[in-house]
């Protein structure tokens, strides 16, 4: 099954219990929301699960892109990926986290058709102000599904205050060989589907009080689930990178740590000026410069000719239909090699500055600072600039 494949089963089988499809999925969040980018399904949900109605009523569906830094460092190995897509459904204050976990269960085996033998689930345990989730345990028992107890692991929420609940998690095993061990403690074991049950919301003094309504909250990372279902051994390997794997490594030969960053950051990019972002140096437009400047130190590592004009159109225009963005491909190229050119100044720059005898020793705070501020040269890049 090919990614849109899984999307449309999916999809339908929920809008067959009522469920209405969201359309839009921008990275932007709305205004006013403090976080960067929109990091999960349930962002733009935010007022109606804490109550207000929602139009399409209480039962939704949506395709949400995603962006999370938090997985930067992690990029390279075979689950993460900076932009991903996550499969979200909601019950605004409608039917229980035990339908939303069978349901996914039947969607899963019988829609699907994943071996439940391959299945393992977690569930909140418990602690002095939450008890343990016994309806998503009793579920489980009931399914013949092993469950794996956990307090911190199975607690969801989308930062340090407003909505947020126990979870259960359903992990699918990766191994060659048959399943053993438990998700905490083996990786194989890889989580494609989050149910929260969001009825709390924590306040700014870390207190827990009961949201107006009972909801629930899933997401299902769709890349690790196409991974999963078409047998390949990382993201990368999944049909929605079939182009980058077959374009980028003649154009430019890597490793494959290396390889795998420029398929995440340069897609990554191109979806994040897809929707508008413009790089800066602060806020959405810092992490795009930071995505595109990565990927420039990886080429010019190898060689310093390469350069962003000669990224495949093919690849701007399928990233940019897949996300459904109506931005056009030449300007996404244009805005690449504008910032290509701008670092390549930048690091000249710096070279020439850190050439200086004042910096030949080691460098203090005072030193980064007066880089920073005078030249424009941020701290990581010094120090890369000092280990050429
Ligand atoms: N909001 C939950 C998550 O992102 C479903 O995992």
């Amino acid at each position: 099954m090919n990614t849109e494949q899984i999307v449309r089963t999916i999809v339908e089988y929920f809008e067959e219990r009522g469920h209405r499809r969201i359309t839009g999925s921008t990275l932007l969040p709305p205004p006013g929301d403090p976080v960067l980018f929109t990091t999960s399904g349930m962002h733009p949900l935010i007022p109606y699960l804490e109550g207000r109605p929602h139009p399409l009523g209480r039962r939704l569906v949506n395709l949400q892109r995603c962006l999370r830094t938090t997985d930067l460092e992690e990029v390279g190995d075979a689950n993460h990926l900076t932009v991903f897509e996550m499969l979200g459904t909601w019950s605004l204050g409608d039917y229980d986290g035990s339908m939303s976990l069978d349901w996914g269960y039947r969607l899963l085996t019988e829609g699907l058709g994943i071996d439940p033998g391959l299945l393992h689930a977690t569930v909140y345990g418990g602690d002095d102000r939450v008890g343990p989730d016994t309806a998503s345990l009793r579920l489980w028992q009931d399914r013949g599904v092993p469950v794996e107890l956990t307090v911190e692991d199975n607690w969801w929420s989308n930062g340090p205050v407003g909505p947020c609940g126990p979870d259960s998690e359903i992990f699918l095993w990766s191994g060659e060989t048959p399943p053993e061990s438990t998700p905490t403690r083996d990786d194989r074991w890889v989580e494609v589907w989050n149910h929260v049950m969001m009825r709390h919301r924590r306040l700014e003094d870390g207190s827990l009080v009961p949201l107006p309504q009972r909801n629930v909250d899933t997401g299902l990372g769709l890349e690790r689930l196409a991974s999963l279902l078409q047998g390949t051994s990382s993201v990368f390997e999944c049909d929605v990178f079939d182009p980058w794997r077959r374009l980028v490594p003649t154009l430019w030969p890597t490793d494959e740590p290396s390889r795998r960053l420029l398929y995440d950051h340069l897609r990554s990019a191109v979806v994040v000026l897809g929707d508008e972002v413009r790089p800066a140096n602060t806020g959405r437009g810092y992490v795009l410069r930071r995505l595109v400047r990565r990927v420039l130190t990886v080429l010019w590592r190898d060689d310093p000719s390469r350069s962003l004009g000669d990224l495949p159109d093919e690849l701007i225009s399928h990233t940019l239909d897949h996300f459904r963005q109506e931005v056009e491909s030449g300007d996404v190229r244009r805005l690449l090699l504008q910032e290509e050119r701008r670092f390549s100044q930048l690091l000249e720059r710096g070279r020439k500055v850190l050439a200086r005898p004042r910096f030949q020793g080691p460098l203090g705070d005072e030193d980064f600072h007066y880089l920073h501020d005078t030249h424009g040269l941020p701290r990581d890049l010094v120090m890369s600039l000092r280990q050429e």
